[in-house]
């Protein structure tokens, strides 16, 4: 089939998941939207992040997609089971995964969770991984301050070492040996964050078993793009067209990305209630 894969999230970070898409399914179209002009929405009330995903999905779904993908944890941990209950396509989350992800590597069974306050709150990841292995000991951190400095396109510089470094004092010396990205923004502090923990502790995104899960449902289904020729993504910002643009191109290392600006308030059917 080739209709696109809708990929949502809150601003750049879903761009981690759209390159493990891209990477593992290379024939796919992706239409990526990033609601950059509210990000972030980790400190919002849960009806806020609601209202903004169910936005964003619903003006993926005018645009015939197969099967949507929610790149953000703080959005997945509030409306992964409204939307799935609502759309007639498959919905994917990115909390499943990454939870599936740590357990997979995890020897001593002890598992920290970076996050975003609302996901943090939501206690998803503790569900999620309590849900699978009971005795899995998780120590939660959310951290307000990675965000900014992601959509800024800060992540490699000085000021984002020393706020990585000041943020993950109180998860340090804990004896995790796992820590999951639970933002999918986070990916692009990675380096700094694999720095700061050590090389003992493996440090997982949930991009990549995300991909996995995705090609999973379309390989069931049949849904599989036959088309061979270069697909023909596209992005879509509630914000500044050139700032995305560069934090997409370097994430993603393409240059002629086509970056659209949209307008998210027109399409608010699938609130309902
Ligand atoms: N990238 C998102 C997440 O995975 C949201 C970050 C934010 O907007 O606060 O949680």
């Amino acid at each position: 089939m080739e209709h696109a894969i809708g990929v949502i999230d809150s601003g750049v970070g879903g761009l981690t998941v759209a390159k493990e898409i891209m990477r593992q399914m290379p024939n796919e179209i992706i239409y990526y939207v990033g609601d950059t002009a509210r990000c972030p929405y980790g400190p919002r009330p849960e009806e806020e992040v609601r209202r903004f995903t169910l936005q964003m999905a619903g003006f993926l779904v005018e645009r015939q997609i197969k099967m949507l993908v929610i790149a953000c944890n703080t959005a997945t941990a509030v409306v992964l089971k409204e939307l799935r209950e609502t759309l007639d396509i498959p919905v994917v989350g990115v909390i499943a995964p990454g939870a599936r992800a740590a357990l997979k590597v995890t020897e001593n069974r002890k598992i920290g969770i970076l996050g975003t306050i609302g996901t943090i709150k939501s206690q998803a990841y503790v569900h999620e991984l309590k849900m699978i292995n009971q005795q899995i000991e998780v120590e939660q951190l959310a951290c307000p301050k990675f965000v900014p400095l992601v959509e800024s396109f800060e992540y490699q510089s000085a000021v984002a070492k020393k706020v990585v470094a000041e943020t993950l004092i109180p998860i340090k010396g804990k004896g995790l040996d796992t820590i999951v990205l639970g933002c999918t923004h986070y990916p692009l502090l990675g380096p700094l964050i694999q720095q700061e923990m050590g090389p003992k502790v493996k440090v997982i995104s949930s991009g990549e078993e995300t991909a996995q899960e995705v090609s999973t449902i379309l390989d069931f289904n049949g849904w599989l793009n036959p088309s061979l020729a270069v697909p023909k993504h596209r992005f879509f910002t509630t914000g500044s067209q050139s700032i995305f643009r560069r934090i997409a191109s370097d994430w993603l290392q393409i240059d002629d990305l086509h970056i659209e600006f949209v307008n998210l308030r027109n399409h608010e059917y699938l609130l309902g209630n």
